[in-house]
């Protein structure tokens, strides 16, 4: 009974927080108090990196947009093909790429909409089967459109399916994306309302994604049911400044 009371009232607040009336009246954000603006990036952790291609237009099997839009679906089989680098790089450039920088590094223009411009997400992957790549865990950079790899895993797909709930079909992808968040990158502007708009800006990268794939004959799909410990620790994120929000297993279908 108790617990039902908490709940309710839990669930009551959670309400408050999707509505525009949701702000921070008497606030000043680290914006306003003029503190430096966060990197727009995470920078890179290694120095071995993977220059990424950025010529695509072989690659798209379905030009037709309308026909994407409608046969969209959610893929939970994958072929055991390897899918190829340029794939990849196509995914991670119509999800992530950086078009623009505007101002003195004052905010990049991505091919997603972000609030604020403020894209507070970083890509990492677990590389299954990608024609030319170690399995592995790498980070994309996304300034220059480049991989970096950070660790070989042992028992990768083990690690996969723990950090995804046992949804071992992921496991069998060619690769998992998962979307990490930079809360302060947001937070430094929009301070409690950051919370909502990073979620809300979450969807346009996940809907690129299942686009993306669909156009190159690949299939994805969005995973929210992940293990928030054992997925910051496959990727060795702090689970505090930089966390798992999104994942998702992309393979040929
Ligand atoms: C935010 C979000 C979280 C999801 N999480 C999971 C998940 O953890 N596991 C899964 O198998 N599907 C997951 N899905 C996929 C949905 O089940 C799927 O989109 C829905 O059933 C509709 O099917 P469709 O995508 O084929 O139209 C998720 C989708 C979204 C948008």
């Amino acid at each position: 009974m108790e617990n039902n009371q908490y709940i309710k009232s839990k669930i009551h607040s959670n309400r408050e927080f999707m509505k525009s009336t949701f702000a921070d009246e008497g606030y000043e954000s680290d914006q306003q108090k003029q503190l430096p603006q966060p990197s727009l990036t995470k920078a890179p952790m290694s120095n071995v990196t993977i220059k990424l291609n950025r010529e695509f237009s072989s690659l798209i099997k379905e030009p037709d947009y309308l026909k994407l839009v409608q046969e969209r679906k959610s893929h939970r089989v994958y072929k055991k093909e390897s899918m190829t680098l340029d794939q990849l790089s196509f995914l991670l450039w119509t999800t992530q790429g950086i078009k623009e920088i505007r101002g003195d590094n004052y905010a990049t223009i991505r091919t997603v909409p972000s609030a604020g411009a403020r894209h507070a997400f970083e890509t990492y992957l677990a590389v299954l089967n990608i024609a030319g790549l170690e399995k592995g865990i790498y980070h994309y950079l996304p300034l220059d459109h480049s991989l970096e790899f950070i660790a070989k895993v042992d028992n990768l797909e083990d690690k996969v399916s723990d950090s995804l709930c046992e949804q071992k079909f992921a496991a069998k992808s060619a690769v998992v994306f998962y979307y990490s968040a930079v809360p302060y990158r947001s937070e430094w502007r929009y301070l409690l309302e950051s919370h909502k708009v990073m979620l809300i800006d979450a969807g346009h990268v996940m809907q690129n994604l299942y686009l993306s794939c669909e156009a190159i004959g690949c299939g994805t799909c969005a995973i929210a049911a992940f293990n928030q410990e054992s997925a910051d620790k496959l990727l060795k994120l702090d689970g505090e400044d930089e966390f798992v929000i999104y994942a998702a297993p992309v393979g040929v279908v």
